[in-house]
């Protein structure tokens, strides 16, 4: 049994894995140089929206097992088991920012008082593992120290469900004494017959990002797929559905949008891009998939362009800002794209999310804000459904079309039933079917 864990960074998957690994019967202590945040998570409240991450704080907490702090050098001291969970942003050039990364080995080398794992489970480019090992040798001197590769797969929204059922759990390891020491902090998973892939390091780095680049690919083939059914008169769904009874295809990832958003795909696309050049690999797909991505969010303003005719001077509702349903997560969000071309022609634009409000007017101080969807619509001329939120799904159609001035709805996620929409009086249009 470890001694201790320390999880480096309490963001989205920080926190889960603090949470989770907890929850499993491991000592953990959670560290972020974010003070508010680790204020809030001692009072066992969740700084990020994500469903059923609170009840597991509170327990885990109650429990004596989880803790939290900012005292980085303790923690790490005390711990014989290190997850770095910091962020891997993108940088200018697209390539992966490691220098979250490379301040928290910077720390560990200073802290290394015993035998320590440290686990990188942040999204990090194929030979960043070996370059941590490396930077602990140089620092330390010795090789007091086992570097393991564990990426993580959850999707936000369902983290905590992906936390407890991975479909997987890859780990990226050199000796079999760190090999014996993951096996027993994810014991839990071992008994649940939860598959585990032990490999090189380099093979677990690279399983995280061909696994995101293959799902982003999914989507915008779909996404291709959907706008040539609008050009041809097909119904996207039903291409898609069959399409997905295929099991050598299956029916995930295959709902046309307007393109994907978070703080992966685009990332991860892109850092793997960055990284297959430095290895002499020219990664043309994923490339195409990238730039095809960023044509299907502007495709949107498009769309409501051609229905409204000229955009200046209009009033647009955007419902949904969050990149999916279920977060409060804006990072990358098709609505970015939109709202920013939206404001760009020359439309006042009102939105409403159910939890992504607050992170949303950071970057967008100046649009209006609105509590209900309903009153976003006021006055609009055209109304836009940016994410799929379940709310919006069961919208009292002939209320919003009084609150509206114009009869413009483009539903970028076909939530709706073309037909209902129609009826309740508006021009509608989705993605994908006419
Ligand atoms: N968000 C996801 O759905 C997801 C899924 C799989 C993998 N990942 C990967 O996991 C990593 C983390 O992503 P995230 O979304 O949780 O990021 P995040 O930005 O939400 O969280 C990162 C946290 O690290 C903290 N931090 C930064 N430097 C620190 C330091 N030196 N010491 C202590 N704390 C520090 C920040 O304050 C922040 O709270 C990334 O590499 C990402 O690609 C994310």
């Amino acid at each position: 049994m470890p001694k201790k864990i320390c999880v480096v960074g309490t963001g989205y998957v920080g926190l889960i894995a603090a949470v989770g690994l907890s929850d499993f019967g491991n000592n953990v202590v959670g560290v972020d140089l974010d003070k508010k945040k680790i204020d809030m998570l001692v009072q066992g409240i969740s700084p990020i929206y994500e469903p059923g991450v609170e009840d597991y704080l509170n327990r885990n907490l109650e429990s004596g097992r989880l803790t939290f702090t900012t005292e980085i050098a303790k923690a790490l001291q005390e711990s014989n088991v290190i997850f770095i969970a910091v962020g891997t942003p993108e940088k200018e050039n697209e390539e992966a920012d490691l220098s979250y990364v490379e301040a928290v080995v910077d720390t560990i080398a200073e802290n290394l008082n015993e035998y320590k794992v440290i686990v990188t489970k942040s999204t990090v480019p194929v030979g960043t593992n070996r370059w941590i090992k490396e930077l602990l040798k140089k620092k330390t001197g010795g090789n007091n120290f086992d570097v393991v590769s564990n990426p993580e797969f959850l999707r936000e929204g369902k983290a905590a469900q992906d936390f407890f059922h991975p479909d997987r759990t890859v780990i990226g390891y050199e000796s079999e004494k760190a090999k014996d020491i993951m096996f027993r902090v994810y014991r839990t998973l071992n008994v649940t017959s939860v598959p585990f892939v032990w490999c090189s390091l380099e093979t677990a780095e690279l399983i995280k990002y061909a696994s995101n680049a293959f799902l982003a690919t999914k989507i915008t083939f779909i996404n291709e797929i959907a706008n040539l059914s609008e050009a041809v008169g097909a119904d996207i769904h039903q291409v898609a559905k069959s399409m997905g009874m295929d099991g050598r295809i299956s029916s995930k990832f295959l709902h046309p949008g307007p393109g994907y958003g978070g703080s992966c795909f685009p990332k991860d696309t892109k850092a793997i891009v960055s990284f297959g050049k430095k290895f002499g690999v020219k990664m043309k797909l994923i490339d195409s998939v990238i730039k095809t991505n960023e044509l299907q969010k502007e495709r949107m303003v498009e769309k409501i362009k051609k229905l409204s005719g000229t955009l200046k001077g209009k009033t647009i509702t955007v419902l949904g800002l969050a990149f999916k349903q279920q977060t409060d997560d804006v990072r990358e969000s098709p609505a970015i794209t939109i709202i920013d071309k939206l404001l760009k022609e020359g439309v006042n634009v009102q939105a409403h999310d159910p939890k992504a409000m607050d992170n949303f007017s950071k970057l967008f101080p100046d649009i209006m804000y609105c509590h209900t969807a309903y009153d976003a619509a006021k006055n609009a001329d055209a109304l836009l459904i940016v994410t799929e939120w379940n709310e919006y799904r069961g919208l009292e159609l002939s209320k919003l079309k009084t609150i509206m001035k114009g009869d413009i709805l483009l539903d970028t996620r076909n939530l709706l039933d073309p037909d209902d929409v129609k009826e309740a009086g508006f021009i509608y249009e989705g993605v994908g079917r006419k």
